[in-house]
């Protein structure tokens, strides 16, 4: 299922990521500001279970998060997206897959993936700006899958329509969320009208 969230400060912090002008730094704070504004929505399903505790005043029955929660950023750019997320859930745990995009064939290339151990009981968040073709999204998502993860939401910011629809096409289980469903991917295979190379633009490597 694709969730775009649309909300008048993500809309402008998107805005700000878009134009080119945009520096390094900005473009790190404002992706991570996206992220944080984007937790809200994404953790709306979060089960809770029941809890007594005692306020200064008296002993209370009210309730807290049951679930643990596990983020993944993709390598690189998924990086700029794990602050937002994690200042608001500081008990999320935190894995990493390493992938990088062939520039010829567009095809995911695998460079890393570590765990934490309660993968398979924790709601797991896969953490990447771009989804452009989907074939990095997938990969990850089986990767994911492959270390023992049940429950899957993959968290973007940008999305194309050919993106979208692999992920639909190949993970039916999987949450979708991004902020912006984009019109199209160009013959490169970058999103348009998209924000660049979103790796390249939060590292100042071009
Ligand atoms: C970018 C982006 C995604 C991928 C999306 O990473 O962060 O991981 O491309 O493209 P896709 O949907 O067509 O697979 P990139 O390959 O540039 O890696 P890098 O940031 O490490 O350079
Ligand atoms: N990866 C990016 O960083 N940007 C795109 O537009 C597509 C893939």
């Amino acid at each position: 299922m694709l969730t775009v969230i649309s909300h008048p400060l993500i809309t402008h912090k998107l805005t700000q990521l878009r134009r080119k002008e945009t520096g390094t730094k900005d473009f790190r704070e404002t992706l991570d500001e996206i992220a944080g504004l984007m937790a809200y929505e994404i953790t709306r399903d979060i089960p809770l279970k029941d809890v007594t505790i005692e306020t200064p005043i008296c002993y209370t029955n009210t309730q807290e998060l049951a679930t643990d929660i596990v983020l993944v950023p993709v390598l690189r750019a998924g990086l700029g997206m794990v602050d937002g997320i994690s200042n608001l859930v500081p008990t999320a745990k935190v894995g990493h897959i390493g992938l990088y995009r062939d520039h010829e064939t567009l095809k995911p290339m695998s460079y890393y993936a570590k765990f934490p151990s309660n993968l398979p009981r924790a709601v797991v968040m896969i953490l990447d700006p771009m989804l452009a073709t989907g074939g990095s999204a997938s990969a990850a998502i089986n990767m994911v899958k492959s270390a023992g993860a049940k429950v899957i939401k993959l968290v973007c910011v940008v999305g194309a329509p050919e993106g979208v629809k692999r992920i639909e096409s190949d993970h039916p289980d999987v949450n979708i969320y991004i902020s912006a469903l984009d019109e199209k991917l160009n013959e490169l295979g970058y999103i348009v009208p998209g924000l660049g190379d979103a790796g390249d633009r939060l590292f100042g490597t071009k």
